[in-house]
């Protein structure tokens, strides 16, 4: 039995933490989708790559292996996850992610991995472009001034030095170009759950998101 689960939202909502925690419970294999974008601006960043070099990004991708092993991913071998969340990438990342070329080059990676595994897949695109028949579908949001908060403790919590209202900046302004770019623009499809989590706590999300996982599971086992 394969079941799979698409999460979409905006920077910072907590899909990734929910993702995690929800692929352990359920076992799924969990599938950063923004983690390969940023992986992908990370490589062009270090080769002097910009946005607008659509030959060269494109031979990048196709050179390069990705892989996740234990939620963390791998590029040709090497463990990127730190590095790809650093400020550099997290500034640049939205314009990579707006190049239709890059995008379809890992749409069909991340395609390719479902059908093999049962997944719980965030990003952006997901309901929509990547799993249109997935199993349950969860739209995450939360206001910026809470999604900027969440980031700064996170970011604060692991030492780093940094400023909220830059947070919130960076969080507003990749809203903006991740729902106003051409190319599959984040949004919430029609046969998504809407889930709110202003004011809920991580436990509160997972308990309300697994009813839908349960029942979907049960429905795939019938
Ligand atoms: O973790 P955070 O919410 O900061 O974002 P992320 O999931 O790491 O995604 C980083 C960026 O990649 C987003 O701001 C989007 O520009 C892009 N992205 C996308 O376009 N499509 C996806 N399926 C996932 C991410």
């Amino acid at each position: 039995m394969k079941i799979s689960v698409a999460i979409d939202g905006p920077a910072g909502a907590g899909k990734s933490t929910i993702a995690k925690i929800l692929s352990k419970k359920f076992n799924l294999n969990y599938i950063d989708t923004g983690a390969m974008y940023r992986g992908v601006t990370l490589l062009a960043q270090r080769k002097g790559i910009n946005p607008e070099e659509i030959e060269e990004l494109c031979k990048l991708i196709k050179s390069s292996e990705f892989y996740f092993l234990k939620d963390k991913l791998f590029i040709n071998g090497e463990d990127v996850s730190e590095e790809i969340r650093n400020v550099e990438v997290t500034n640049k990342v939205s314009l990579y992610a707006a190049v239709e070329e890059v995008r379809e080059l890992l749409v069909d990676i991340q395609k390719n991995i479902s059908k093999n595994y049962s997944v719980i897949m965030d990003g952006r695109d997901i309901g929509a472009i990547v799993l249109p028949e997935a199993n349950v579908k969860f739209f995450i949001t939360a206001s910026p001034e809470i999604r900027a908060k969440r980031r700064y403790k996170e970011l604060t919590r692991k030492n780093k030095i940094v400023e909220y209202e830059n947070i919130l900046q960076e969080i507003i302004k990749r809203d903006y170009i991740d729902s106003n770019r051409e190319i599959n623009p984040l949004r919430k499809v029609e046969d998504a759950i809407e889930i709110d989590t202003s004011s809920l706590c991580i436990d509160e999300i997972v308990e309300q998101m697994s009813i839908y996982i349960e029942k979907a599971i049960e429905s795939v086992g019938d």
